[in-house]
């Protein structure tokens, strides 16, 4: 049977229709995206429901995003937050950054995220050196180069029995046959720690594509 029976665009649909819904706040999230002229990359419906229950089912009150865009993962994440929790959210464009934050007070979240402009990495030692306290749940989906690195700097970060998790676990590493691009080397980088308990979801994202998001349990 080939892919095009299986349809997995109905079958993302159907996931999409019956658990991931969008709200107005959503719905209104993208369309500034758009307006704005940021590019379609955000997560689809489905993943973020599934980032969501997630961070639901650790209790987390501290996360970390590397890669806002527009904020819309940063919507559902944060939505999984208890009322004192805190999401602190990194991205390097300015407009990028502020098209989020113009999202996250429209979403009544403004003031559980914080959107750090800057370099991620630069950002990532900078918390290093200040002692920053540790996170619950880290999620991953900036420049994909740079994933290794992110894995490293991540994972003093993050409190034991927390989640580090990224995006597009899948796609570039179907496409580069060698497994030398950046997120293929951070799924070798997971896979090889025995004190993480990591697993790849495959997400259907739509147009029959599939992509993958990595799950490391810190044990
Ligand atoms: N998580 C978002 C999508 C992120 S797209 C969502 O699902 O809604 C990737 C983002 O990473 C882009 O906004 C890009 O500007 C940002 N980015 C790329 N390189 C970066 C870097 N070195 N540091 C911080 N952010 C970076
Ligand atoms: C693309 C998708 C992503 O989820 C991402 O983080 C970056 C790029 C893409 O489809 O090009
Ligand atoms: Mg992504």
């Amino acid at each position: 049977m080939g892919t095009s029976e299986l349809n997995l665009q109905a079958l993302a649909d159907y996931i999409t229709a019956a658990f991931a819904e969008e709200d107005a706040v959503l719905r209104a999230a993208r369309a500034r995206m758009q307006q704005s002229g940021l590019p379609p990359i955000n997560v689809s419906p489905s993943e973020g429901k599934l980032l969501q229950v997630l961070a639901r089912l650790i209790g987390a009150q501290r996360i970390l995003e590397i890669g806002t865009l527009g904020g819309y993962s940063a919507i559902w994440l944060a939505r999984a937050l208890p009322p004192e929790g805190k999401l602190v959210t990194l991205e390097i464009d300015c407009h990028h950054a502020e098209v989020a934050r113009e999202n996250l007070a429209q979403a009544g979240l403004g003031h559980k995220v914080e959107v750090r402009l800057g370099r991620a990495a630069e950002t990532l030692r900078h918390m290093h050196a200040q002692g920053e306290p540790p996170f619950d749940l880290i999620f991953i989906d900036a420049d994909k180069e740079s994933y290794p690195e992110y894995f490293e700097l991540c994972l003093p970060l993050l409190r034991r029995g927390g989640l580090l998790l990224a995006d597009n676990a899948l796609s570039p590493v179907m496409r580069d046959p060698q497994r030398t691009g950046g997120v293929a080397r951070y799924n070798a980088l997971a896979a090889a720690r025995a004190d993480l308990a990591s697993i790849i979801v495959p997400m259907l994202r739509g147009e029959d594509r599939v992509d993958g998001l990595i799950l490391s349990l810190k044990l």
